[in-house]
């Protein structure tokens, strides 16, 4: 092999390692998700059907809609759990940032 080939393929060998490395964290999950809102939500929020508990159910949230009209993004539902919201408590402390992800995810499935 020419040393000009060499070269190039080490270059291309860690472009690919370089963007390896920068995926992104792990991918929210939904299942873990479910199990955190259990412990952590399910005290103040129904998740089956729409009926206030201390906060708002959430049956029909994947439609696109929060209870309250805003709209149910990943970074609406990210924002109001880390921050907290009136008498809801901020999980920022709570819960890491990867359980949080989880739990947007799994409330964005009801
Ligand atoms: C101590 C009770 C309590 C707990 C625990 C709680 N919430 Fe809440 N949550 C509320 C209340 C009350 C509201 C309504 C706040 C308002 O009216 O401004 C609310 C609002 C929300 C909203 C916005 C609903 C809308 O229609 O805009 C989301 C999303 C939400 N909670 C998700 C969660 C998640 C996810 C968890 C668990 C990590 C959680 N909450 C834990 C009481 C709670």
């Amino acid at each position: 092999m020419r040393l000009t080939q060499v070269v190039f393929t080490g270059i291309v060998l860690s472009v690919c390692v370089a963007i390896l490395l920068s995926a992104p964290p792990e991918k929210a999950d939904p299942v873990a998700g479910k199990a955190i809102f259990q412990e952590k939500c399910a005290e103040c929020h129904n998740a089956d059907n729409k009926e206030t508990k201390d906060g708002p159910g959430f049956a029909g949230v994947k439609n696109g809609k929060l209870p309250s009209g805003r709209p149910a993004t990943h970074d609406v539902i990210l924002d109001l759990v880390t921050k907290g919201q009136e008498s809801m408590p901020a999980f920022k402390e709570l819960l890491s940032e990867q359980q949080r992800e989880d739990v947007v995810a799994y409330v964005m499935t009801l």
